[in-house]
């Protein structure tokens, strides 16, 4: 049976019609994958998936991340929470979700995509928002995609968590200094032939720029990326699946109450090919 999906917006997002069942038994995989980087994120209602049907889902998808730098999670499952109780490990990194940004820059390549679903919802806030790093770049006028192209960034998670947490104490700081610092092309060209933007918060300068003009760029082109035009915004429900394309959007959480026990569970896969020019 083919897949079946509907677009949600022009540039970004598209909703499944599938049950938990075609998703863990992973015959639309390849299917889910050409429209997950056609359209940076999919989403179904109201399948309810298990843990197992989750990862096996993740799985069917590509080769399942159990951590870079550091373990993460169990078995590949990781509670995504602002409880330190539920996740301490992860419930430091939080903050720094609330900015745009594209997860494990600090890999040669970063991880290819995600599958979230929700256990837990705070009653207001806490939706996930997408920008289609692909869309944003076509849009841009041909001189400055040919300026862009020449770019190249330093990414560090100093500079993705220091405005997050501006008074964190110094143990928190240290543990940001053992992620590694690497430089990517700020035009990705993907094996596909496809170029997008590799922004995130994690972007702190773009060589041999001075540091005014540098920090002015970035955020320009984040604000760009982040129009309306470009992003989808998630209202999560009970039984969603959303899956996005790390390599090909970048997201991040609006705010919500932190006693809420809003708790997501995510299944990540391994990048397969580095940012490249
Ligand atoms: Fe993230």
């Amino acid at each position: 049976m083919p897949l079946e999906a509907v677009d949600l917006k022009p540039n970004i997002g598209a909703e499944l019609k599938v049950t938990a069942g075609m998703l863990a038994e992973g015959g639309l995989a390849q299917e889910i994958r050409d429209l997950l980087v056609q359209r940076g994120v999919l989403i179904a209602r109201d399948v309810h998936l298990t843990e197992d049907q989750q990862r096996a889902f993740t799985r069917s998808l590509g080769d399942l991340r159990l951590g870079s730098v550091r373990k993460e999670g169990e078995e590949g499952l990781m509670k995504v929470t602002m409880d330190k109780k539920v996740n301490p490990e992860y419930a430091e990194f939080f903050p720094g979700t609330f900015f745009w940004h594209m997860d494990g820059t600090y890999d040669p390549a970063p991880p290819f995509a995600t599958v979230l679903t929700p256990r837990v919802l705070s009653a207001e806030g806490g939706q996930t928002e997408f920008a289609n790093t692909y869309a944003a770049y076509d849009a841009l006028p041909k001189d400055e995609k040919a300026y862009l192209e020449t770019l190249q960034v330093v990414h560090t998670m100093q500079a993705a968590m220091f405005p997050a947490v501006p008074d964190a104490p110094l143990e928190q700081v240290q543990k940001w200094f053992t992620y590694p610092e690497r430089i990517h092309p700020l035009v990705w060209r993907h094996k596909s032939g496809r170029k997008s933007l590799a922004l995130s918060t994690s972007a702190s300068h773009v060589v041999g720029l001075h540091p005014a003009d540098s920090r002015a760029l970035l955020d320009r082109l984040i604000a760009h990326t982040t129009q309306p035009q470009f992003v989808y915004r998630h209202d999560w429900r009970m039984g969603d699946v959303l899956i996005w394309d790390n390599t090909g959007t970048i997201h991040r959480v609006r705010p919500y109450d932190a006693s809420s026990g809003r708790e997501l569970h995510r299944f990540t896969l391994n990048g397969e090919e580095p940012i490249a020019a």
